[in-house]
């Protein structure tokens, strides 16, 4: 196992065409055709059973080891974003406004990579490897629609790993911590219902602007005075209506935002608060308020069994490596949904190079990777998933 990584520097001229051919077709979450279709046909020639339409445009394909034993599900996601690519590279984007500014062309590269790395050991796994290929990560449902699918299904999966490729970190960055790696995510509204009127007569009227600027506050006091400093939580009201004149006192007033926290109590706790904060207000001021709380994702968090292994595998396969233990980022990820349901570890591969200019973040129009994150991230999701199968 030790050598994989060498042999995925031997599949490099495959991993970067695809990559490349990818990020010059890039197509939207749900619309991922083209890029189902290379997926499919990849995976076919390998001789693997593949299913093709899951959720519109996901693919997922068995790879069967030589002895029984667990299934390990290895999810890449395939969806670009409404972004105009300003990279100038040879391989930029031929569809306007559409680009793969996110890294998901490499995650297919790295997938269809890690099959053929799988392929060749496969009389050393005892178990299976189910390859999923998710459509929509982009905040449109993907990995929701192929849960409702059955994709932890026939056969059950008893582990999951998913990997990004990580440019705010240089090629050779790798960590995948125990517990919570990404933070979840809610939606929130709130419409504030009073009585409008006249703004010089503000007597005759319940005023729901006051109403509002009230409430807006009082949240900031949730992470500042309920939730532990040494707890991570955001409420940041993004939005903010009402009115549509300078004299008319209006009848409503609406805001609306986000919430983010790790940990499930804490994420209840801000929750409470939060509807306790709106209700109280709106009751002291005489107004109705309507609180709406939706959930984007659940927060990331990595079984610490999972963790351990993928680190010591990264330790052990990937060469010149800095492996950081502790790492937390305030975004979010629909793998999360998955990893409510069964164990999992999710892991992120720097590819960033400021020698090379290589580092824009994720979701700006100059984004581009240094691709020899390339072969890393395919050496380590296929060593991880041989290890955890080989126990
Ligand atoms: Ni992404």
């Amino acid at each position: 196992m030790a050598d994989i990584y060498q042999e995925a520097l031997e599949f490099f001229p495959y991993t970067q065409g695809l990559r490349r051919d990818l990020h010059l077709h890039p197509e939207l979450g749900f619309q991922e055709v083209r890029t189902a279709g290379i997926v499919a046909r990849e995976l076919q020639q390998l001789g693997l059973e593949v299913t093709t339409g899951i959720a519109k445009t996901g693919v997922v394909a068995m790879l069967e080891g030589a002895a029984p034993g667990p299934t390990a599900l290895l999810r890449f996601d395939m969806d670009a974003l409404p972004i105009q690519e300003e990279t100038g590279a040879e391989y930029a984007s031929l569809h306007p406004g559409v680009m793969h500014a996110c890294g998901h062309d490499a995650h297919v590269a790295v997938g269809l990579t890690a099959a053929r790395l799988l392929w060749k050991h496969r009389a050393e796994l005892k178990g299976s490897i189910k390859l999923v290929f998710q459509p929509a990560e982009e905040g449109l449902g993907g990995a929701e629609a192929m849960l409702a699918a059955g994709v932890l299904e026939n056969p059950k999966v008893d582990l999951a790993l998913a990997l990004h490729i990580w440019n705010e970190k240089p090629v050779g960055w790798v960590t995948a911590p125990p517990g919570p790696l990404m933070a979840g995510g809610e939606i929130f509204k709130v419409v504030v219902t009073g009585k409008g009127g006249h703004g010089a007569l503000p007597q005759a009227t319940v005023d729901p602007v006051i109403a509002a600027a009230h409430m807006i506050t009082a949240l900031q006091t949730i992470v500042a005075r309920n939730i532990s400093p040494l707890e991570a939580a955001v409420v940041s009201v993004c939005q903010v209506k009402a009115g549509e004149a300078f004299n008319v006192i209006p009848q409503t007033a609406e805001f609306s935002g986000t919430i983010r926290t790790f940990d499930p109590s804490v994420r209840q706790q801000v929750i409470e608060r939060f509807e306790a904060v709106v209700k109280g207000v709106a009751q002291a001021l005489d107004c109705q308020a309507v609180c709406e709380i939706k959930r984007l994702t659940p927060a990331v968090i990595n079984d610490p069994a999972l963790a351990a292994a993928v680190t010591e595998t990264a330790r052990t396969v990937l060469p010149d490596v800095t492996i950081v233990q502790d790492h937390r980022l305030m975004v979010s990820e629909d793998m999360a949904f998955l990893m409510e349901k069964v164990p999992g570890c999710y892991f992120l591969v720097g590819s960033a190079n400021p020698e090379k200019g290589l580092v824009y973040g994720h979701h700006h129009p100059r984004f581009d990777i240094d691709e020899a994150a390339l072969p890393r991230a395919a050496a380590l999701i296929a060593a991880a998933a041989l290890h955890l199968l080989k126990q």
